[in-house]
């Protein structure tokens, strides 16, 4: 089946009805989408904002690793939030990204992918998308928050950044290409949707019910730290992995990565 153009003007139809997307930059070309949406937000860019690429050039992942969005194949999203959520709703976003995603690729793609904590998206044992959040705070409330997705849709990246798990794209899973304009649909409907529910009802158990290695004995393991083992049991309102140690106390974490023992 034919693809739709993945352009400004394909896309901004698509999401005419969204809550996000208004306004929307599209980039055939460039380096990252959440410096685009940071340089955006200094600027007084509104909630709504979205900003697309159809390839990046120097995409930026978690712990400073490089994340690679070549033309013509992936999704490279930042949204711009700025709005007067509690700090504990705000907390919510990550969480919010992670679901969202999953929705968009199950939607479109007939498949349940898992959300591996605090932020991945897995499916058959690889990591097919990823979020990076950034923020600038002012003294107590967070003047802008931006939500970065990239989803490895027809391309799986070809360079290694974390040795420690596979990598690899929808396309390759499913044994078709996908239509970006539709999957982006999905994604920016979702967080939509979910972003609706902050403040009234809680997304964590939603997210649990996706949560990858659940019950299972896992490590967490954070720059400079001695890492953490136990059972993940779940994560808290604020996004933190609940752990239970082996001496049976109950533990939160609030950064790393995790792993299975
Ligand atoms: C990770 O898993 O390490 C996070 C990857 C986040 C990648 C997305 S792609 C859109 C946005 N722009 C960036 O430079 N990074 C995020």
């Amino acid at each position: 089946m034919e693809h739709k153009l993945f352009s400004h003007a394909t896309i901004s139809e698509s999401l005419n009805r969204e809550k996000f997307g208004h306004p929307l930059y599209f980039y055939r070309s460039i380096e990252s989408t959440n410096d685009k949406a940071k340089i955006l937000s200094s600027n007084g860019a509104p909630e709504g904002t979205l900003i697309v690429a159809d390839e990046q050039t120097a995409g930026r992942g978690r712990f400073n690793r490089r994340w690679f969005t070549p033309q013509g194949g992936n999704l490279a999203v930042s949204f711009i939030f700025r709005s007067n959520l509690t700090t504990s709703d705000i907390s919510q976003i990550p969480i919010l990204g992670g679901l969202a995603t999953a929705y968009a690729i199950e939607y479109v793609c007939n498949i349940s992918p898992k959300l591996k904590w605090p932020n991945d998206i897995w499916v058959d044992q690889a990591k097919i998308a990823g979020i990076l959040i950034e923020t600038s705070y002012n003294i107590e409330m967070p003047e802008w928050f931006i939500l970065g997705i990239g989803i490895n849709v027809n391309c799986t990246p070809t360079e290694v950044t974390n040795p420690s798990y596979g990598v690899s794209c929808l396309a390759d899973i499913i044994g078709y290409k996908i239509d970006r304009v539709d999957l982006l649909q999905q994604l920016v409907h979702n967080v939509g949707l979910l972003y609706n529910k902050l403040g009234k009802c809680s997304i964590t158990e939603e997210w649990e019910e996706r949560m990858l290695w659940k019950g299972q004995h896992i490590e967490v393991v954070d720059s400079g730290n001695n890492p953490i083992e136990g059972i993940a049991l779940g994560i808290a309102t604020n996004g933190a992995l609940l752990i239970q140690l082996s001496n049976g106390d109950r533990d939160r974490v609030y950064s790393g990565e995790i792993r299975l023992k």
